[in-house]
């Protein structure tokens, strides 16, 4: 198969999620050539009118679809696969529809209020939304993902909605422009990766954020820290856990299953991480859909895949049987 692997327009070469962009394509050019592929890899350009041309619809069987913004903003991610189902060419990854609806979450929240799926209370920077004050509460970004933006000061205790939003508008340079708050789930904290096999979601082996040596008082945050520096507390102190007692069981029986609600209700394909958290009645709360979750070898979706057993060559051809299915088109 001759596949095309396109990616971010790289700007600029030394931030974190360019070059993370970069380790992905490696990996997944590594993987097309292990199972016997020829590929070639573009950068997506800036200027999408271009795109077309630099494509060369009719040389390839597939495109690998790993842009996850244009011009720097992950509100534009949806261009990519809207203009691939436009020229009709097999992509992997979800539709423009899902990528749209799952990356902005404002708009993922309202899919899943009303499909009945659990998401937090929510107040946007309009003053809309379902919160009751007081209570604790975390401010994120609309667009932005990987937490950028995010940390524990993120998490505010406020006594009025009037004071909520003073602190959603404090913040809203630092989240990219477009922010709002959601009730803050204090408990344990899941990422669900989900892949399609023959057509249906395989719901992958659980993970668990730990936040181990973490002070009493000190919230329970995967944030930018978290994240990207390694030197941090929070980066060296939050560790994925796979392995679960038997009293696990029913829990992560809910978990797949709200996962798997979720691959349906967004119609999402090829692959998926959902990150979750849980009240403290047990309850589990979706706080993140990620239609395109990241391929680096030391990411989470990595991680789960390894322990159900699939190589990344294995996710890599699931993702191309799973384009090769789609008849990605308007929603
Ligand atoms: N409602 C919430 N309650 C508790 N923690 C949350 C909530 N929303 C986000 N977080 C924390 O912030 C992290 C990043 O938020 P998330 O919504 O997943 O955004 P991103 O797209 O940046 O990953 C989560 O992994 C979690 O630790
Ligand atoms: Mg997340």
């Amino acid at each position: 198969m001759n596949v095309l692997i396109v990616h971010n327009p790289l700007t600029d070469l030394d931030s974190l999620d360019n070059a993370d962009v970069l380790v992905q394509v490696q990996a997944v050019e590594g993987a097309l050539r292990t199972l016997g592929h020829e590929c070639a890899i573009l950068a997506w350009p800036e200027d999408m009118r271009q795109a077309g041309e630099s494509l060369g619809a009719g040389i390839w069987d597939e495109v690998f679809n790993l842009v996850e913004s244009i011009g720097g903003s992950a509100k534009t991610v949806h261009l990519v696969p809207a203009m691939l189902e436009e020229f009709g060419m097999a992509f992997t990854g979800a539709s423009s529809w899902s990528l749209r609806h799952s990356t902005s979450k404002l708009l993922a929240k309202a899919v899943l209020a009303q499909h009945g799926l659990p998401t937090p209370a929510w107040l946007d920077i309009q003053g809309r939304g379902n919160i009751q004050t007081p209570g604790r509460f975390i401010v994120k970004s609309v667009w932005e993902h990987a937490s950028f933006g995010l940390d524990e000061d993120n998490v505010v205790h406020v006594s009025s909605r009037a004071r909520l939003l003073a602190e959603i508008k404090a913040r809203r340079e630092r989240l990219g422009g477009e922010c709002f708050a959601e009730e803050y789930v204090s408990g344990r904290e899941f990422n669900l990766a989900v892949v399609e096999q023959e057509g249906a979601p395989r719901v992958l082996a659980p993970a668990e954020i730990l936040f181990a040596g973490y002070a009493k008082n000190k919230h329970r945050v995967v944030g930018f820290r978290a994240k990207w520096q390694e030197q941090s507390f929070e980066y060296q102190n939050t560790k994925r856990r796979l392995d679960f007692p038997e009293s696990d069981a029913l829990l992560l029986r809910r978990l797949s299953l709200t996962a798997e609600q979720c691959w349906k209700t967004f119609a999402l394909s090829g692959y998926a991480r959902i990150d979750l958290r849980v009240d403290a009645k047990g309850r589990p709360w979706i706080i993140d859909v990620n239609a395109n979750p990241c391929l680096s070898p030391d990411a989470g979706f990595q991680a789960s895949c390894v322990a159900s057993g699939l190589t990344f060559p294995d996710v890599v051809g699931l993702l191309l049987q799973s384009a090769a299915r789609q008849q990605h088109g308007p929603a």
